[in-house]
């Protein structure tokens, strides 16, 4: 279902910016034992968002809600930031058509419009909660911790809109997913809002196959079963224990390799393909968060992490790869497509002489010339890259691609000796939020920032 061709990563391709096969191979005997590590580790339960999946119980009570309720609204108003968004939208640009929104309800064969708001930027806020009438929408609201800002903010500005419009039926209006504590979860079962839960031990970026992600996906009208038919497929490959054969492993271990051994600390990822762009999306925010770490798990400090850049082809050619071709060489591109498409356009012929060459071909086959084009380029210039091809873009690969780039996640913590499941640099800045917004108990803190404050007119030209 997924290849991944990492030939491009080896000094026999790329020259001597790639990786050699002996440090591969050496690599690959240091740390190959982690493969029979994780699939233990795993197997103990340490790993929560990799048994989702397999939760039945909790995929049977989405689909039943969104069977009960889909027909009832034309818009999803989707509230949520960070891992409580970035799941869900790349769901919807994977898995339903492009312009989804703006098609009649015949053609979303009767599922409403999902709109997404994962920011307080005051005028998108007020045009989408205006443009989605409360009566017609269905707010939910995602928040594993159940206090952030944005997302509470944005929480109740809706409420107060649909309360206006809705009266005591607001409820019907509402569902909240949300971790076992917090101020929404308090909210919803005092109101008796409709709830789904978040697992305690599932963090908010890998959290796709959770309600987060699903609870959209199955009022879109996305097939929830094969999804995660074909996350568990690909869950076979990541908990192989020969590492030659993990593709999660080796995608982390020559990304890592790469960053620590030939200064590749940036990475970038690039689908040709635009359903693809918002799981690069996804994945970004999962690299980011996971691996930037000021610490390592024995507590040193050690400040590691790639920096991960989205780049779609073909459209960035014309905008990046000038800079990823001759600029600094300090990029690894890992390049994503799909074998199959769900539909292609076949180039005129006769229409001018001089464009006989291109008559006749598919855009699928433009793309992929585009696609090895860039690639042979790179490879040519002394870039590292590497190319994950997809079969196609059916759930059943979206769904092993998520869990795939999931797994590489845990396997490259392991390897820069990081956490990937917490993220204290994000927590501080929610902290430093709620002080300088006044919230109670923060005095100190907002003290101690406003006391940091410096006079900045010295530096300010107009
Ligand atoms: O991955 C994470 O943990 C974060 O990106 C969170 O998802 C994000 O900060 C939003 O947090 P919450 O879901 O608690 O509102």
């Amino acid at each position: 279902m997924i290849t991944l061709h990492y030939s491009n990563a080896m000094t026999s391709f790329v020259g001597p910016e790639g990786l050699t096969d002996e440090a591969l191979q050496g690599a690959i005997v240091r740390t190959g034992p982690l493969c029979e590590r994780v699939a233990k580790e795993r197997a103990a339960g340490k790993y929560p968002f990799a048994d989702l999946p397999y939760a039945e119980e909790a995929i049977a009570k989405v689909e039943r809600f969104a069977e009960e309720r889909r027909a009832a609204f034309r818009n999803i108003v989707h509230l949520g930031i960070g891992g409580s968004a970035l799941g869900p939208l790349a769901l919807q640009s994977a898995l339903r058509p492009r312009f989804y929104n703006m098609l009649g309800v015949k053609d979303r064969e009767f599922c409403p419009r999902v709109f997404f708001l994962d920011n307080v930027d005051p005028e998108e806020t007020r045009e989408l909660l205006e443009f989605c009438a409360p009566k017609e929408t269905l707010y939910h609201i995602v928040t594993k911790s159940g206090e952030t800002v944005e997302t509470v903010a944005a929480f109740m500005l809706a409420i107060d809109r649909l309360k206006r419009a809705a009266g005591d039926k607001f409820r019907e209006h509402v569902v909240v997913t949300t971790g076992a504590r917090g101020l929404l979860r308090s909210w919803a079962d005092r109101e008796k809002v409709a709830t789904f839960d978040i697992p305690e031990g599932v963090g908010g970026r890998f959290s796709v196959f959770t309600p987060v992600g699903l609870l959209p996906a199955a009022l879109m009208g996305v097939p929830l079963r094969q999804l995660m038919s074909g996350a568990e497929m690909v869950d076979a490959v990541c908990m192989r224990i020969d590492p030659k054969t993990n593709v999660a492993y080796l995608l982390a271990l020559v990304a890592y390799l790469l960053d620590t051994s030939r200064r590749k600390t940036m990475h970038v990822v690039m689908p040709y393909a635009r359903a693809l762009r918002d799981v690069a999306d996804w994945f970004r925010q999962l690299w980011a968060e996971s691996l930037g770490k000021k610490h390592s798990v024995d507590g040193k400090v050690v400040m590691v992490g790639p920096t991960p850049v989205l780049a779609l082809g073909a459209t960035d050619q014309h905008s990046q790869i000038q800079l990823y071709t001759e600029g600094p060489n300090n990029k690894f591109v890992l390049f994503m497509a799909p074998d199959k498409w769900r539909h292609d356009e076949t180039l005129p012929e006769g229409l001018l002489p001089e464009l006989s060459w291109l008559a006749g071909k598919k855009l699928s086959e433009l793309l992929e010339a585009e696609r090895a084009g860039t690639e042979a380029s790179l490879t040519s210039a002394g870039r590292p890259n590497a190319f994950l091809e997809l079969q196609d873009l059916s759930p059943r690969s979206i769904g092993g691609l998520l869990h795939l780039l999931e797994m590489a996640t845990v396997f490259a913590g392991h390897l820069y000796n990081v956490n990937p499941f917490d993220q204290p640099g994000v927590e501080h800045g929610k902290k430093a939020a709620f002080a300088l917004l006044g919230r109670k108990g923060y005095e100190e803190l907002r003290t101690k920032l406003e006391s940091g404050r410096r006079d900045r007119t010295k530096y300010v030209v107009k």
